[in-house]
């Protein structure tokens, strides 16, 4: 019977089999579990000869660069970040479009990938963290996975390159992935994170992005994230974030007239993402983030929740 054991043993023979012994290996990592995992199971085949890119768009959670990149680095992984969000903001100016951010971050991510990954000598191979579900297409068009849409869209790099595609997890099911990470060590902040879309807060902040809208939703987007963690909820949603709103709307603080942002927060519960159902969050726990987000965020006056099901709403905004 399939056990995680086995499979990451034999995994690593094939691969130490199949990769070259001076060969080098490229892979585009995410913070999200499929990505990790395959680093992982790569370098225990290969150590240092797997080279992860890491890249900071701008537009990821509060942190989230930072912390994930140092539990890499505490891995033991030969990683590299590049901070390339003034990239990605200057490729987004002025754009209110969903597709055409989403086009913008694509291409500007190749941009970056490419840049970097010639600059590994010797590298033969590209490394994806292609999963089964992915393989059988039946994940949508906007899959949960931000790096498999991603890697697929590393266009012309591996013909550039001559790079030869290969994809440790193509053969196993998301909760499989998750046992082999277990068993590799990843930590429960990685093997259990919530799906992330590629794009990130990009297409959570509606209308055209700037800098300073990231940082208004990465902060009460981390409002609610940490206290999702704190009452032992994060495990009972399938996802959760906060979306930016295009408006603003009066409120009242002191004895001051404010005109401000709104945030809606979006929770589902869901098996695969293509439907789900709004989560019934507790009355009390919503006031807290509300009360929390108003007070701490300036810039934000007003707080509502989204109880929308997929169909027909989707789970992101845009
Ligand atoms: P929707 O909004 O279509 O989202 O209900 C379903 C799942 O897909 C994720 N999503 C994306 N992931 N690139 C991605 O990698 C995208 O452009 C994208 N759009 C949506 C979304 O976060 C959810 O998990």
């Amino acid at each position: 019977s399939w056990t995680s054991e086995h499979f990451v043993d034999s995994a690593v023979l094939a691969l130490q089999n199949t990769i070259g012994p001076d060969d080098q290996v490229i892979l585009g990592l995410s913070g999200g579990v499929d990505s990790s995992v395959a680093a992982l199971l790569l370098h225990r085949a290969i150590g240092p000869r797997l080279h992860g890119i890491f890249v900071d768009n701008g537009l990821l959670r509060q942190d989230e660069f930072a912390t994930v990149l140092k539990a890499y680095e505490g891995l033991g992984l030969n990683v590299t970040g590049v901070n390339a969000a003034p990239e990605f903001y200057a490729a987004l100016e002025g754009l209110t479009d969903p597709e055409l951010k989403r086009k913008a971050i694509g291409r500007t991510f190749i941009e970056v990938f490419d840049r970097e990954a010639q600059k590994v000598q010797g590298a033969r191979w590209l490394a994806q963290g292609t999963i089964y579900p992915d393989v059988i297409e039946s994940v949508s068009v906007k899959g949960p996975a931000v790096t498999i849409k991603s890697h697929h869209n590393v266009g012309g790099l591996p013909e550039k390159m001559s790079l030869k595609i290969v994809e440790p997890l193509r053969m196993l099911f998301k909760d499989e992935v998750r046992e082999v990470g277990a068993t590799l060590g990843l930590p429960g902040e990685i093997l259990n994170r919530h799906p992330f879309p590629g794009p990130g807060l990009g297409i959570r902040i509606l209308g055209d992005i700037t800098p300073e809208k990231v940082d208004l939703l990465q902060r009460a987007d981390g409002v609610f994230i940490n206290l999702l963690k704190q009452h032992n909820l994060y495990e009972h949603v399938w996802q959760a974030g906060a979306m930016l709103l295009p408006v603003q709307s009066v409120g009242v603080m002191g004895d001051e007239r404010t005109y401000e942002r709104v945030v809606a927060l979006r929770a589902v519960t869901s098996v695969d993402g293509m439907t789900a159902d709004w989560a019934h969050l507790p009355y009390e726990f919503l006031a807290e983030v509300s009360n929390k987000i108003i007070n701490q965020v300036r810039g934000i006056n007003r707080v509502v929740y989204d109880i929308s099901s997929k169909p027909p709403a989707t789970i992101e905004w845009e």
